[in-house]
């Protein structure tokens, strides 16, 4: 599904599923932890965010800690100004430390490892380098992708591109279980290193909806567009909050694992646009402790989704230019000066059942409990976010505008 030229330079892919973020302080002297690594992740998650919601008015669904991940990896791979746009683009700048080039990617590998060490969790993450025959990385990173990355180093013949394709496909085609078959159909013969992330995700909720009682529903995708949903139901005990400054009410959807889904949903008349703009990760550490448990009868869409983004443009304008330039400085990846990245790709999918998810991605609360609606009806565009709750770590983000458009 995606062909990818380039002219020299390597092809870079993100198949992406999302996590993130951590709560709370910033990291003045101290060691950086995992929750600061979060909590950075996520401003970049929303920065990114912002980016793509800004070309379109769509669905929209990525994974950021995917795209994270494989950026640590670069991170390592670079020098110079280079390096230092890609740690301000990524927003680690402030958890960088003199002399200590491994910190940043070792935060990462202890951030996976909380993430999945309840082995319950079905987050498979996975990073992989397809290297031309005739292209030498330097030992040392590729010693420090297999260390923090567990990455897979792949020698491919990319010379002959269709048995390449065929190689690189059937690698990701199992590393998403299936989910994603063909991520690439033609290569450049002239293509000297891929790297490709992947990330999947498979939640079952805590409390599962009933198949029986999931109803035809009208979902209100504007003014003058209505579309009808497979709308599912339960009525429980969950847990919500109202942003009434924004003008969005939050819900709370566990799943078995230590995952939680936070759906906010803009109150009748606001513009999702509106919202857009006032996301950020302190706005989303502020949701996740104002919630409080009440009886609540929720009405919420099954949908799928499947996303492709070229992020090229997109980190260009995030301030990361030169990785993509001819005067890129990779000199840690290969003493060879000519290469630069040509394309990131990120590709995320996503399906929400009566069972669970599968995945391929500080204001006061103003609210009293008498004042809490009963009813939580998505049925308008709304937002997700899918998070690790003890680190916060945002693993997949998503607006929902019409939930028939996959
Ligand atoms: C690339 O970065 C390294 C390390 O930061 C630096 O020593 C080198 O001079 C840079 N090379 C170029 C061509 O800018
Ligand atoms: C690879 O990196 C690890 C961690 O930095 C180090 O302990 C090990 O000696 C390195 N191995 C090689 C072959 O460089
Ligand atoms: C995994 O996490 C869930 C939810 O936090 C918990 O109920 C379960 O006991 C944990 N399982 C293990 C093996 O730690
Ligand atoms: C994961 O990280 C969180 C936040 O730092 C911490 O509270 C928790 O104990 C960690 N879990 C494990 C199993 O290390």
């Amino acid at each position: 599904m995606m062909v990818h030229k380039m002219k020299m330079g390597f092809l870079f892919f993100i198949l992406t599923y999302m996590c993130l973020l951590t709560p709370v302080r910033q990291a003045p002297p101290r060691s950086p932890t995992i929750s600061d690594l979060s909590i950075k992740n996520m401003d970049f998650a929303m920065n990114l965010y912002r980016k793509i919601s800004t070309y379109h008015d769509k669905n929209v669904f990525f994974s950021p800690l995917s795209i994270s991940t494989s950026f640590a990896a670069l991170l390592m791979a670079s020098g110079g100004v280079t390096h230092n746009e890609l740690l301000t683009g990524l927003n680690l700048a402030q958890l960088e430390r003199a002399n200590q080039p491994e910190l940043i990617p070792k935060l990462f590998e202890l951030l996976h490892e909380n993430i999945t060490q309840n082995g319950s969790l079905k987050l498979d993450q996975g990073m992989a380098l397809f290297m031309s025959r005739q292209f030498e990385v330097q030992k040392t990173f590729e010693n420090q992708t297999k260390t923090f990355f567990h990455a897979d180093i792949k020698t491919v013949d990319f010379a002959n591109p269709t048995e390449s394709v065929r190689f690189i496909n059937e690698y990701i085609k199992q590393k998403t279980e299936g989910k994603v078959t063909e991520m690439i159909s033609t290569l450049d013969p002239l293509t000297q290193l891929m790297v490709i992330n992947t990330i999947f995700f498979q939640g079952a909720w805590q409390m599962p909806f009933d198949p029986d009682v999931t109803n035809r529903a009208p979902f209100y995708v504007n003014n003058y567009n209505v579309v009808q949903v497979p709308m599912m139901f339960k009525d429980d005990k969950f847990y919500m909050m109202e942003d009434v400054p924004l003008g969005a009410k939050v819900l709370k959807l566990p799943y078995q694992e230590g995952v939680s889904m936070l759906i906010l949903l803009p109150n009748k008349g606001i513009d999702y646009t509106v919202i857009d703009d006032e996301i950020s990760a302190q706005k989303f550490l502020s949701w996740v402790r104002g919630l409080t448990k009440t009886n609540l009868e929720v009405n919420m869409p099954k949908f799928k989704m499947e996303q492709s983004y070229s992020l090229h443009n997109l980190l260009q304008d995030m301030g990361m230019t030169s990785v993509f330039s001819n005067s890129a400085n990779l000199t840690r990846l290969s003493k060879n000066g000519a290469i630069k990245v040509s394309e990131v790709l990120h590709k995320a999918v996503i399906e929400v059942d009566e069972t669970g998810t599968t995945a391929s991605s500080a204001t006061t609360i103003g609210i009293t409990p008498y004042s809490l609606p009963r009813t939580f009806r998505v049925n308008r565009p709304f937002f997700f976010f899918i998070y690790h709750e003890d680190t916060n770590c945002l693993l997949f983000m998503g607006r929902v505008i019409d939930p028939t458009k996959n």
